[in-house]
């Protein structure tokens, strides 16, 4: 949209940890996102609204100017074409850790291993930078479930308390990599925009808990 900018953030808990972020900012919703059926939420600051949808859409809708801003997880930028992006602030939200993952009993493995994942490049080039050469099985979600009924040896996927590993009986090996979600920016928009865009990445730095 040309006039005022519109932010796309992933729904969920980046949604729910952007809200008290973006309230610090002076960026508040008029409607309740758990009961609104609007797909474009209006704010209390007529030229911000905010696009709720579902994480990987985020810098899809950034990259193609649907949106101007997002709020999405490393994890998913790492899976996009990123470069494309700009990405000042790292918001500290939603924080986890990428992690390689197998189970508890699990017997000497040999031979190319299969490694279920939603995150197929960010896996890919994990074992290419390794010279290993493994079975990439993509997946949507409950990535735990994978090894449990023999479709995977390995899963990449998100950690944070250890709870649905452990549960499941999975062990963490290896951290991929730290993430939190960022805020990027469509790179036509920041220059078109940059009287409205470059006072909001402002005041949403200052927000930032330290
Ligand atoms: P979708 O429903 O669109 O497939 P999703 O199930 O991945 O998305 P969430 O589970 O809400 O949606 O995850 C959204 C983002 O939150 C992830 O991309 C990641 O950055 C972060 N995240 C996911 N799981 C955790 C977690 N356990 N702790 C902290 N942050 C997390
Ligand atoms: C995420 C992730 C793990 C879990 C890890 O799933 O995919 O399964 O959190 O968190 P933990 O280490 O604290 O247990 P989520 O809760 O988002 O459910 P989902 O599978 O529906 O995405």
């Amino acid at each position: 949209m040309k006039d005022g900018i519109t932010i796309a953030v992933s729904k969920g808990r980046i949604l729910a940890e952007s809200l008290p972020l973006l309230a610090r900012a002076g960026v508040r919703l008029l409607d309740d996102p758990d009961t609104t059926r609007k797909l474009i939420l209006p704010t209390n600051q007529a030229g911000v609204r905010l696009i709720v949808i579902r994480a990987a859409d985020v810098p899809t809708y950034v990259l193609n100017g649907g949106a101007d801003l997002g709020i999405a997880g490393k994890d998913v930028l790492m899976e996009c074409d990123s470069d494309n992006l700009y990405e000042p602030l790292d918001l500290k939200i939603a924080r986890c850790r990428l992690m390689l993952a197998r189970p508890q009993d699990a017997t000497t493995m040999t031979g190319r291993l299969r490694v279920a994942t939603k995150y197929v490049m960010t896996t890919r080039n994990f074992f290419a930078e390794r010279g290993q050469q493994v079975e990439i099985i993509k997946l949507y979600g409950s990535m735990e479930l994978a090894p449990v009924l023999g479709l995977s040896d390995l899963i990449v996927d998100l950690v944070n308390t250890g709870n649905t590993l452990k549960e499941n009986g999975l062990v963490a090996l290896e951290n991929i990599a730290d993430i939190s979600s960022r805020l990027i920016v469509n790179k036509a928009a920041m220059k078109m925009k940059q009287e409205m865009i470059k006072p909001f990445i402002k005041r949403l730095a200052e927000a930032i808990p330290q």
